[in-house]
């Protein structure tokens, strides 16, 4: 049998293929690596510990705050806490970006993480994820004003997703990786090279309930796609209430994941640096879009750390043909 390619096998055979590169990008995606191991780990045993409750703490979005989102965000510091090259963390978790400086020698890089993606999935064993996002430190980074990349910048995104089995799905260079977490060896193996996206696709994952709330627009392309189905079985509808794993179908089948604002709340409930940013990175990459139904995803200037944005994003052809229903 063919030898299985693992994450570190990859990552020493990227780096050996660019002769400047330094090291870092393997040390940043095997702590990446391991955090998603310890969640995982966690994740397996908190029913039985009895840990999907609350912590009895409010995060910044005015969440009710899980024991699972603390334990994955605390996870995910210590995980970077110990390595030398990232100096600032930004997370859902924590009202403020946490500096490692002190620890960190060099500051070279921004992590942005959603440690926990899904949560109100936790009592209910629905699959869950966790989102990152590693950006370059161009003049080091001091304050929150120097955390505001654009998502055009970022170094590498991904995520995991705790689903059946473990996934890492990352992308940089333009390409999109997925490896699936051998529980035996403790190993991530490469089992979905180069992934494209479908440039259609039938899946719609929205939360239609919010629809009465949506731009007028957005309520005649969901009609649209209720009578197309009705006549041709053109579409179909799937949410489960986990980005990542809602956009992980999309990713694999096709189709588009839409959270849109609201006429009254038109900047819409996910977070353009740990949610919105880093999934439209890995869509651009697999060759599909991702807009907030006014602009590229990617283009966004964030002018705060927590800032959210409405979104649309997967198979090309679904998202174009979305934003032709918009009203501008
Ligand atoms: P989080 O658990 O990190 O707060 O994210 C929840 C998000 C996202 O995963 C999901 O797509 C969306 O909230 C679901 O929201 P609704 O329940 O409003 O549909
Ligand atoms: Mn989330
Ligand atoms: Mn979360």
């Amino acid at each position: 049998m063919e030898q299985a390619i693992t994450l570190t096998r990859h990552i020493l055979e990227g780096q050996k293929a660019h002769p400047g590169a330094t090291g870092e990008f393997s040390a940043l995606l095997t702590q990446i690596a391991l955090a998603g191991k310890r969640i995982s780990f966690e994740l397996s045993r908190a029913g039985l510990l009895g840990k999907t409750g609350l912590t009895g703490g409010t995060n910044i979005h005015g969440e009710a705050v899980k024991e699972l989102d603390q334990i994955s965000n605390d996870i995910f510091v210590d995980c970077f806490e110990y390595l030398d090259l990232v100096s600032m963390v930004v997370s859902e978790e924590m009202d403020t970006a946490a500096s490692l400086k002190g620890k960190s020698k060099t500051g070279k890089y921004s992590l942005y993480i959603d440690p926990m993606d899904g949560s109100s999935n936790i009592e209910i064993n629905e699959s869950l994820g966790s989102i990152f996002s590693i950006q370059k430190n161009t003049n080091g980074a001091e304050t929150e004003k120097d955390l505001l990349h654009k998502g055009s910048d970022q170094l590498t995104a991904g995520y995991l997703m705790y689903g059946p089995c473990t996934m890492l799905v990352i992308a940089y260079n333009n390409q999109v990786h997925g490896f699936t977490l051998d529980m035996g060896l403790g190993e991530f193996i490469l089992t979905h090279p180069n992934i494209r996206i479908p440039s259609r696709g039938k899946i719609i994952s929205l939360n239609a309930g919010n629809a009465s709330k949506w731009d007028k627009g957005l309520q005649n392309y969901l009609k649209y796609t209720q009578e197309q189905t009705e006549k041709e079985k053109l579409f179909s509808y799937r949410y489960s209430g986990t980005f990542v794993s809602d956009f992980h179908r999309i990713l694999l089948k096709g189709g588009t994941f839409l959270y849109p604002g609201e006429v009254k709340k038109p900047e819409g409930k996910l977070r353009l640096l740990y949610e919105v940013a880093p999934l439209g990175f890995v869509c651009e990459a697999a060759g599909g879009k991702a807009s907030t139904g006014k602009e590229r995803v990617l283009d966004i200037q964030p002018t705060e750390i927590h800032q959210h944005v409405p979104v649309i994003i997967g198979s090309a052809e679904n998202v174009d043909e979305i934003l032709t229903y918009l009203s501008h």
